[in-house]
């Protein structure tokens, strides 16, 4: 299928206040609105990855002189999805500019996991229109998670109609013909495809750092947990193919990267989309820790599908570190029936045992969300009590937040806001406990650190992660940054450590 018949293939709606707002002659290609409903549905269409993306010759001159800005919020995907977006601005001839002011181009790459994250960004818009009253040329955008909802499609073009272009997650790679689009029509161009199978493989990239990668491996997620958005957002899970992650994490390690993380919304259902090879998480890491590369992370894992295999290859470490993120949410097997999350509390509990079996050292951290629906006080008291049981040694935690059109989100929920926060509290001073004690085991250590650079807080001291993510101080040699140094820790914190550097004439050799 080509470009143009994918964009027909697409279901278009017609825009609400179109009387007002004269789409009608850019129809097809301009206003494009997201679909919940085309997002919900889960077609057996086969998966088609392309590798044909390139920049048109049009487009090539279209960035000189000009600067683009991009301010990112949520998820480490969306992290990576600047990285690609910066790498086409780069081939459309823009300079990047970390200051709003100078910016020619701002896009907002947004993030719908829970309200806040969603108020964040629309305040944003309040304070970028005074810029663009100043600078009428300015163009401004919104992309990532929040583009792809028909509501908040819906609200910015009523309240926020100086935007110039909304666009999608499934529509990254068709930013030039967006930004060319936005340049011509001077109305707001809206193109959000809700259904996407495909993979898009040659995607420029600039990536933000030289010593760290993330690598995607997949992308979408089919578990529909009641109350997330994600689903609905990024599409079916489609698995890139192995060949084309091996080469990427062995070009990115033969360009000096030391750590690679390897994204994914549910990384554990990698693989269960081909249908031609039987392949999956455990043999990408089987063949991946052949790579000479230091370490190799993942995220996010879900608890599900998080098989026996894969455990006996994490167990072989070398450049597979010991730290797993594994979200269990609740501890009450109720709640996660409830939430749809297809283990119970028992069958998690079961898969720490073997985890922990396997890698004896192994460091556990988790998500969790409190004041679910109905969650009665019995049930956080289960949270709590797993939580003390496995020893995770950090958490995210989070108060529910409904999505419009989360299944969650039609519950009628008794727990008052006030008891959710006093939850949130309690669970808080459980999760700083136990991260100050597994801190506290570090004293004495000495740990590998890899040094990322001098420390936020204090230029004179350097700061790394140790293998179980750790953040470390330390006083060193500015030639340490990009390296793996041995560092005997001192000084215990709830979040940080602090240590000496005990190979510094090591490290210098090494440069
Ligand atoms: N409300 C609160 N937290 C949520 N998460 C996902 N959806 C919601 C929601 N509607 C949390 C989960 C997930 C993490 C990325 O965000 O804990 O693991
Ligand atoms: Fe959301 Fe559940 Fe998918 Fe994670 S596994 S992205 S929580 S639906």
């Amino acid at each position: 299928m080509n470009e143009k018949q994918r964009l027909e293939s697409q279901q278009v709606q017609s825009p609400k206040n179109k009387e007002e707002k004269d789409y009608s002659k850019y129809f097809q290609t301009v206003y494009m609105p997201p679909s919940l409903k085309d997002a919900r549905r889960r077609g057996k269409e086969d998966i088609k990855y392309h590798d044909d993306f390139d920049i048109d010759e049009r487009f090539k001159e279209m960035g000189n002189g000009r600067k683009f800005y991009i301010r990112t919020y949520g998820c480490q995907m969306n992290e990576h999805d600047t990285e690609v977006m910066a790498g086409i601005f780069m081939g459309l001839g823009y300079q990047a500019t970390e200051t709003v002011e100078d910016a020619d181009v701002i896009l907002m790459n947004t993030c719908a996991i829970r309200e806040n994250a969603e108020n964040k960004v629309f305040g944003e818009l309040g304070h970028l229109k005074h810029l663009k009253m100043e600078k009428p040329e300015l163009l401004l955008g919104v992309c990532g998670c929040m583009a792809q909802q028909e509501s908040v499609v819906n609200r910015i073009l009523e309240k926020h109609p100086f935007v110039d272009m909304i666009f999608g997650t499934h529509n990254i790679h068709r930013l030039p013909e967006i930004l060319h689009e936005a340049y011509m029509s001077k109305e707001m161009v809206v193109e959000v495809w809700s259904k996407e199978g495909d993979v898009i493989e040659n995607l420029p990239k600039v990536r933000a750092g030289k010593i760290r990668a993330w690598v995607n491996i997949m992308y979408g997620c089919d578990k529909f947990c009641t109350y997330c958005i994600v689903p609905y957002t990024r599409g079916k899970e489609r698995s890139r193919r192995p060949e084309d992650i091996i080469q990427e994490v062995r070009q990115l390690a033969a360009h000096g990267y030391q750590e690679i993380t390897l994204l994914g919304q549910n990384v554990n259902a990698y693989g269960k989309d081909f249908d031609d090879i039987d392949y999956h998480f455990g043999d990408l890491m089987d063949d991946l820790r052949k790579i000479n590369i230091p370490r190799i992370r993942f995220t996010t894992s879900h608890p599900r599908d998080f098989d026996d295999h894969l455990i006996e290859v994490l167990a072989h470490k070398g450049n597979l570190v010991e730290h797993i993120h594994l979200p269990v949410q609740s501890g009450s097997s109720a709640m996660l029936k409830i939430m749809g999350r297809k283990y119970t509390r028992e069958q998690f509990l079961e898969l720490v045992r073997k985890i922990k079996k396997a890698i004896p050292d192994v460091s556990l951290s988790t998500d969790i969300i409190v004041g679910f629906p109905n969650e009665t006080d019995e049930q956080f008291e289960e949270t709590m009590s797993l939580y003390r049981e496995v020893g995770f040694e950090t958490a995210y935690t989070f108060i529910y937040s409904a999505r419009e059109g989360t299944p969650a989100a039609k519950m009628k929920d008794n727990v008052s806001m006030e008891v959710k926060k006093e939850r949130l509290q309690r669970l808080n001073a459980l999760v700083n406990d136990f991260s100050r004690k597994a801190m506290e085991a570090h004293k004495g250590q000495i740990v590998e650190v890899l040094v990322e650079g001098e420390s936020k807080n204090n230029p004179e001291v350097l700061s790394g992660y140790t293998r179980k993510n750790k953040l470390v101080n330390f006083k060193g040699p500015k030639s340490a940054i990009g390296h793996l140094v041995q560092v005997k820790i001192t000084e215990a914190k709830t979040w940080t450590l602090n240590g000496e550097m005990v190979d510094v004439q090591e490290a210098v050799e090494v440069i």
